[in-house]
């Protein structure tokens, strides 16, 4: 019988009852189901083209549909062989969080529709400010990802050193920078003749100097310098800019500093880690991406910014029909700090989880991930011919296999042919990315359940596929 709209506790309770056993099934299998599979039947996509029903249907069949017909169609993004782009996790604590945010569908968009609830929420960015090592009084605002954060950052940047004219505006970003930033800048209204490239050094760091430089022409051209965007680990190779050096010449030249910190900011949890990324909390907004660097479920982006003022400036906007916002630091209306006005109770992602787990074990996983990256380098690093771009500074490296007498493009497309072949055995699956012409391997470890056994495992396929070129 089809299930009514609105559900009695007993009914709810059914539901429940019907999902869990199907998902606790498919969670106990993970470590051997593929690690990505996307060649979908066309008819599978054909079965799912259908009307939309006029009266319900059962739920048991339509969880199976969901388990057998959807899931296993696509990249395994909670599995441990997920050492693509970069991975996250899938916490199971924070599906938790989120099945509690759903039920009791708290509202916390404004401090007065639930005073505790945006307390914990913003408890969560003060500890992630402290984490970060972020001055007194930074706080921020959860969003749903790196690319929001972004975007939410430009936006401040652009409101606080350039009002309302934005005429020879420029910023300025690294040849290495991800593609979302200077999507941002454009949707930040930022005309694309202002968004300005810098060089990167021979380890894809931004070139300060070369900033420099550029600035200054730029302002002796008449046009109005205003941002820095600078990467704490680069989607590419890893790579992270000077960041004490980029914040001074800022300082130096009234330029907010912003730092993309979606993959990398969040290991400066890592002790050992800490000196590498040194420069972050000196940033005027700096990016997170629990979804990455937390191991959280997709959909959980972080953006701290050093003036909360400048935040709420930017986004600030009051309604007769709203209850009344507020001004402070104490108390925040997350709907005067970004675009969004209706939206999840997002805070409890992440308190749940740094309550229930507390946060070394979060150290202690991100200590495991770079060195589980290490180790996989240097072995990789090893095999004749191959060559990295750079020893992983955090979880992530790229590497190509080298021919002598080969051009560039013979040896892109046997690297393009191992990729595959390495991919093939579907126990890991590695992405790749190109630089200036040059097609790389990339390998992110930065998956909750990617541990020595899988890496070792992908390792000994790396190393078989390298040793078989041709396939
Ligand atoms: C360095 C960096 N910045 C930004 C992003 C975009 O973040 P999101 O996918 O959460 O929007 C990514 C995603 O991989 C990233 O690696």
């Amino acid at each position: 019988m089809a299930a009514p709209l609105d559900s009695s506790a007993k009914d709810l309770e059914a539901m429940l009852n019907a999902t869990v056993p199907r998902l606790l099934r498919w969670f106990e299998t993970l470590e051997d189901q593929p690690s990505h599979a996307t060649e979908c039947p066309p008819e599978h996509l054909a079965a799912f083209r259908e009307p939309l029903p006029e009266s319900g249907r059962p739920l048991e069949g339509l969880l199976d549909r969901l388990i057998d017909d959807v899931v296993p169609w696509s990249f395994n993004t909670a599995g441990p062989g997920y050492l693509a782009y970069v991975p996250g996790g899938g916490l199971p604590s924070t599906a938790v969080a989120e099945l509690f945010a759903a039920i009791t569908n708290r509202y916390a968009g404004v401090c007065a529709a639930a005073p505790v609830a945006v307390e914990i929420e913003t408890q969560v960015l003060r500890w992630l400010c402290e984490l970060m090592g972020m001055p007194k009084g930074a706080l921020g605002v959860m969003t749903t990802g790196g690319s929001l954060s972004n975007f939410i950052g430009a936006v401040a940047a652009r409101h606080d050193r350039l009002g309302e004219d934005l005429t020879g505006a420029c910023a300025y970003v690294s040849s290495e920078i991800h593609h979302c930033m200077t999507k941002a800048l454009r949707l930040a209204g930022i005309p694309s003749a202002g968004i300005r490239t810098v060089p990167v050094d021979d380890q894809f760091r931004l070139d300060p100097s070369a900033l420099r430089a550029l600035i200054l022409e730029d302002r002796a051209a008449g046009k109005r310098p205003f941002l820095v965007c600078a990467s704490a680990g680069t989607v590419n190779t890893g790579a992270i800019d000077p960041l004490t050096d980029i914040a001074d010449l800022c300082a130096d030249e009234d330029l907010w500093f912003h730092v993309d910190g979606a993959y990398g900011a969040l290991f400066r949890l890592v002790p050992e880690l800490e000196a590498p990324l040194r420069g972050v909390e000196r940033a005027d907004s700096l990016v997170l991406d629990p979804h990455k660097g937390l191991f959280l479920p997709y959909g959980t982006g972080v953006l701290l910014v050093k003036d909360l003022r400048a935040l709420r400036a930017a986004h600030d906007a009051d309604a007769a029909y709203l209850p009344p916002l507020n001004e402070g630091e104490e108390q925040v209306d997350f709907c005067n700090l970004s675009p969004e006005l209706s939206r999840d109770w997002r805070g409890i992602r992440l308190w749940l989880p740094f309550m229930l787990h507390g946060i070394q074990a979060f150290r202690d996983a991100l200590r495991e991930k770079h060195e589980l990256a290490i180790h996989a380098a240097e072995a990789i690093a090893q095999e004749p011919g191959v060559v990295l771009a750079h020893a992983p500074r955090l979880s992530l490296f790229a590497f190509r296999q080298t021919f002598e007498g080969l051009s560039l493009e013979q040896e892109n497309r046997r690297n393009e042919d191992l990729l595959e072949r390495i991919n093939h055995h579907r126990r890991a699956m590695l992405t790749s990315t190109e630089i200036d012409g040059t097609f790389w391997l990339r390998v992110c470890v930065l998956h909750l359940r990617t541990h020595r056994e899988r890496v070792d495992e992908a390792l000994r396929i790396v190393r078989e596929e390298l040793r078989n070129p041709g396939g």
